[in-house]
């Protein structure tokens, strides 16, 4: 016997995906209306360049998540908007960003964000830790560091979700370097080292296992996209 078809076929469902992740980019693009346009912009181009909702899919739909270099906070808002019962923690040390995402908050309780550097990590623990396109911008050396103190800060159970842009396949790794150079040396919207790190699957996984990681999972996210983008599940 068939298991019965659920309402709807293929066309129905992919409607109704695009039809949340509308309503989901609405309702965190309303957290910005008091922003500049350029600002409002930023958010709307970073939405549009990463995957963030097959990033959001691995958050725990309860507990608490600290997110590593938040920028404005887009994707702190987005786990915060689409699972209510998770409170988000989100820091950055550049000022400007950290008062647009602080604008953002609108009253929420669930949210907080802090101008900090990953080195001043809180002293508090996390179900989640999320670090999205920020280690290229440190010297690769300090990687190791970094992500044993953040996979440290994790509960038992708990899942570091990171999202770096990989070497593959070669021509998305010059289009996402050269977007970064765009951004760091010419218009100068990101903070960091203008030195940029980028690692292959094979050697993240080897950095994330040196610092405590007992389980990687790796997932390509870059269908669709012009960027190299993996995905790197850790569990300690
Ligand atoms: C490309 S942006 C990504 C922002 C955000 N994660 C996102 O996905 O939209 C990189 C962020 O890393 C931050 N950053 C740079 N150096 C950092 C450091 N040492 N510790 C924490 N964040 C840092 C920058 O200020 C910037 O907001």
């Amino acid at each position: 016997m068939h298991p019965t078809p659920p309402p709807g076929g293929k066309v129905d469902s992919v409607v109704r995906i695009l039809t949340g992740r509308f309503a989901l980019l609405a309702a965190v693009l309303r957290l910005y209306g008091g922003s500049p346009i350029a600002e409002r912009a930023h958010v709307l181009i970073r939405w549009l360049l990463c995957p963030m909702t097959k990033l959001l899919a691995r958050l725990p739909a309860e507990g608490r998540l600290l997110e590593i270099g938040c920028g404005h906070g887009l994707f702190s808002n987005l786990a915060s908007v689409s699972r209510p019962r998770l409170r988000v923690l989100g820091i950055d040390p550049a000022q400007g960003k950290i008062g647009f995402a602080r604008q953002s908050i609108q009253g929420r309780s669930e949210v907080e964000f802090r101008c900090v550097r990953v080195e001043d990590l809180p002293d508090e623990d996390f179900d989640a830790v999320a670090i999205l396109d920020v280690l290229y911008l440190i010297p690769k050396d300090e990687w190791r560091p970094l992500l044993a103190r953040s996979l440290a800060k994790l509960r038992p159970g708990g899942k570091l979700v990171l999202k770096e842009n990989s070497l593959h396949p070669a021509w998305k790794f010059h289009i996402a370097r050269f977007q970064e150079v765009l951004a760091v040396r010419v218009l100068k919207i990101t903070e960091g080292s203008s030195r940029f790190a980028f690692a292959d699957e094979v050697e993240m996984v080897g950095i994330l296992k040196e610092a405590g990681a007992r389980e990687v999972i790796v997932t390509k996210i870059d269908r669709g996209h012009w960027y190299p983008h993996t995905l790197y599940g850790a569990f300690r």
